[in-house]
């Protein structure tokens, strides 16, 4: 195998090429692979199921994201747009465009196998950006067979390329001279020795890291719906979503009816068995510490307080806590005291108190009664706090993430004009 400085001495190579072809002729690339992945999406779906053990039609729905960006992202070969504004001198243009920043390392987590790593790799590349894309170990089948459809859509040598390996790999890859950014997904450790190196080397750095997200529960709301949304976010793809609900701060006078309804729903829930056995060391310390089981396998537990530790850590597993009341204020305060910021959710009929909600929970996502998941490609994604740095990934957000402002001024007085200064 190619060494990890070839790869990235090719891709800095690509990016002259890249980057000087018409941004709507790449965009042409990535309609053809919008549809390849089309055409290929049970066979995809099925290379992820087998992978890493994703149900059937969620597998289906993740390549049906991807397909979604690939479209997305090839509208902004015509759009990507700039700025046109008054300059204050006269005879003189005012304007700004989008640069790319380099060679880009996209690092990717198991969990999203295809669809996380299209986030990154189709506006890189539409925005002029060459990538070398490091996937999970977990995910490798998957990350060849994503990258097989660029190389057949046409991508050229060297903008795309693959490197192997576990952490040490991806850790190589950020410290290479020639990578100018670096958009990471996983654990909030990892992201935390991305960002410390990126620091240290002077490198723009897009963190996506986990969460501790909260469906809220009023006492107005519609029970049957809050069940479905709890049930789904908390409990699909087995709890290991970046957006998983992993908490239910409930109000007291609903709370008896709410958790029976998710009792009589979770205890028939077949989820990963691997990943609930990996939080058990949780769930024997929350229930040392008070809490009260309430099923098992997908795991359901009340008495929990805000403080406790699997209250407060991202488990990435199918967990969930109750959590009681008494009024919104606390539920915001609840919702926000915890080191993650993702996604949160609220369920309720008052839409005063819906939008004082969506002014006051902390967190880069939120939903009014829909659960914690279930994110679209053209709105940006992306957590405050402990669940990134500040960076965005879809929608026109993701256009500032992988590209650099160019501004541009055109005296055509053709005397000196001084700014601020000659008025
Ligand atoms: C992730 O968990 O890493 O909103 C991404 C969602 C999906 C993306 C999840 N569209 O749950």
């Amino acid at each position: 195998m190619e060494s990890l400085a070839t790869v990235v001495a090719r891709a800095a190579d690509a990016l002259p090429a890249w980057r000087r072809l018409p941004a709507p002729r790449r965009a042409e690339t990535l309609i053809r692979v919008g549809e390849l992945l089309r055409d290929r999406k049970s066979t995809l779906a099925e290379i992820i199921t087998a992978e890493i053990g994703k149900p059937p039609a969620e597998a289906g729905g993740e390549v049906q994201e991807a397909i979604d960006m690939a479209y997305y992202m090839a509208g902004e070969g015509r759009r990507s747009f700039g700025q046109t504004v008054p300059s204050e001198l006269p005879d003189k243009w005012a304007m700004s465009i989008r640069e790319p920043v380099g060679v880009v390392a996209a690092i990717t987590a198991w969990n999203f196998p295809i669809a996380v790593p299209s986030w990154k790799i189709l506006p890189a590349l539409v925005l002029g950006n060459t990538v070398v894309w490091k996937p999970s170990e977990r995910a490798e089948r998957c990350a060849a067979a994503f990258a097989q459809v660029f190389t057949e859509a046409g991508v050229p040598p060297g903008v795309l390329t693959i490197v192997t390996g576990d952490g040490r790999v991806g850790e190589t890859l950020v410290r290479q001279p020639a990578v100018s950014l670096v958009s990471f997904t996983g654990s909030r450790e990892n992201g935390r020795h991305v960002a410390i190196a990126c620091a240290e080397l002077g490198k723009r750095c897009a963190l996506e890291l986990g969460g501790k997200n909260a469906v809220i529960v009023l006492d107005d709301a519609d029970l049957e719906l809050a069940v479905d949304g709890i049930v789904w976010s908390a409990f699909g793809t087995s709890g290991q979503r970046c957006t998983s609900c992993s908490r239910v701060i409930v109000h007291k006078g609903i709370r008896a009816a709410l958790t029976e309804a998710l009792v009589e729903r979770v205890k028939s829930l077949e989820i990963d068995q691997g990943a609930a056995d990996r939080c058990e060391k949780f769930i024997r310390e929350a229930v040392a510490a008070g809490a009260r089981r309430l099923t098992s396998g997908a795991t359901l537990l009340d008495n929990v307080t805000p403080r406790m530790r699997i209250a407060q850590e991202e488990l990435f597993g199918p967990v969930c806590v109750i959590i009681e009341v008494g009024s919104l204020a606390e539920a915001i305060a609840v919702n926000n005291d915890v080191p993650y910021g993702l996604s949160s959710s609220i369920y309720t009929r008052d839409v005063n108190q819906a939008f004082a909600a969506m002014r006051e929970l902390s967190s880069g996502i939120v939903y009014i009664n829909a659960g914690t998941t279930g994110s679209e490609v053209q709105l940006p994604f992306g957590g405050v706090r402990g669940s990134g740095n500040g960076w965005r990934e879809a929608g026109q957000a993701a256009l500032d993430t992988f590209s650099e402002w160019k501004t541009i001024y055109v005296d055509y007085s053709g005397r000196l004009q001084r700014a601020q200064i000659d008025r």
